[in-house]
């Protein structure tokens, strides 16, 4: 099959492909623990469940504006203004299904093909993929163990050039759990504007976090024209399966990101819209409980993790992943990664998969329970003890 020239630029989240082959190893008979995909393992809160279903009974099940319901917008808009401290306006928020949309639809609408776009190495995935696949130039900035897993603001300076166009952060991060600090952005606010640059900022893990609070850069004076907040329900809430994210952005910008909504999705589904404002108006008692449960269970699979020899793990400060060490073992990462999976029957993914700064370390997602953590612990001692 002859296929469009731009699909061989087109990469892919590994995640999904491990899950897979998971998958296919569990029909086979063998047990796996999974610690490969970053969703919540808990079930969505009730209220937020009964509120989509209230709604379908109601017949929300049609279309809706491309840009989302207002309403939804109204209240998206305040959340945003209360916790990022800025004032936003409902026209200032496009809905879109999941939030990984928001990265396509802004890439699409804001880089030219000569354009250069600075992003995250480690990260994820999705960043580069698109870059690439728009004919841009991908730019990884390098996030270095020493340095908690932020990125250098030294460093960033030098790789930006008069062809930069947007700068990509994520903090919380996906996939080494890391922080960027006030410092960090406002250093990053400050290139930004001297080179007017805008920024994509992923927010996505900011209500998961485990110690300060979270800043983002669209707080910063100047920073809110330039900066385009991604961020959704799906980890607050356990709600990946439902699609229900959102790209908070300037009003110019926002009815193209609207139009790129109309040419591929027509509208965010309309009873998940409705659901949505009980998420994040109604209790949240359960999405800080699913917070303390984290807390509990990253403790636990960082000491676990430092306990087995050749390996060292940082303790993360937010998101539900732990990026551990393993160059000690002199393994290639993808080999060594695989092999766990088949030998020890831990599916994990390799720090390759978020870039080539990845190499040397794991990504182990730590949504699971307790008990499977545990034992996917033992499993990966054995497994390395037996070398
Ligand atoms: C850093 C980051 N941004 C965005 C997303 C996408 O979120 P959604 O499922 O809402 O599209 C993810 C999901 O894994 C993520 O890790």
């Amino acid at each position: 099959m002859r296929l469009a020239q731009r699909m061989s630029r087109l990469g892919t989240e590994t995640a999904f492909e491990v899950l897979a082959r998971a998958k296919q190893l569990e029909k086979e008979g063998k047990k796996i623990v999974h610690l490969e995909i970053g969703e919540p393992d808990f079930d969505t809160p009730r209220n937020i469940t009964e509120a989509a279903i209230k709604a379908m009974k109601e017949g929300w099940t049609h279309y809706g504006p491309s840009a989302g319901q207002q309403d939804v917008r109204e209240v998206i808009a305040k959340y945003i203004s209360d916790t990022r401290k800025i004032k936003v306006d409902p026209d200032e928020v496009v809905v879109t299904p999941g939030a990984k949309p928001i990265m396509f639809f802004v890439i699409l609408a804001l880089v030219n093909e000569e354009d250069e776009v600075i992003y995250p190495n480690p990260g994820f995935p999705i960043y580069e993929s698109v870059i690439d696949f728009i004919g841009a130039k991908p730019v990884p900035i390098q996030l270095r163990e020493e340095n908690d897993f932020r990125l250098d603001v030294k460093e960033l300076k030098k790789l930006v050039t008069s062809k930069t166009r947007l700068i990509i952060i994520n903090s919380p991060q996906n996939p080494t759990g890391g922080i960027l600090t006030l410092d960090d952005l406002k250093a990053i606010a400050e290139i930004a504007i001297s080179k007017d640059i805008y920024v994509l900022s992923d927010e996505i893990y900011s209500r998961i976090i485990y110690e300060g609070e979270h800043h983002s850069i669209a707080s910063l004076p100047d920073m809110k024209e330039r900066t385009i907040i991604l961020d959704g329900l799906s980890k607050t809430y356990a709600m990946t399966g439902w699609r229900l994210g959102y790209g908070v952005m300037n009003k110019t910008l926002a009815p193209h990101i609207a139009r790129l909504m109309t040419n591929c999705n027509s509208c965010t589904a309309s009873f998940t819209q409705r659901a949505a404002i009980e998420a994040i108006t109604g209790d949240q008692s359960d999405a800080d409980k699913m917070v303390q449960e984290f807390r509990r269970r990253r403790d636990v699979i960082v000491k676990g993790l430092n306990d087995i020899p050749k390996l060292s793990c940082l303790t993360p400060k937010g998101a539900f992943y732990v990026f551990p060490n393993v160059k000690k073992i002199g393994w290639d990462t993808k080999k060594l990664a695989d092999t766990i999976l088949s030998e020890a029957g831990v599916a994990v993914l390799s720090g390759t998969a978020f870039g080539k700064f990845g190499e040397g370390y794991l990504r182990l997602s730590y949504a699971n329970s307790v008990e499977n953590i545990n034992k996917a612990l033992e499993m990966i001692k054995k497994f390395l003890a037996d070398l």
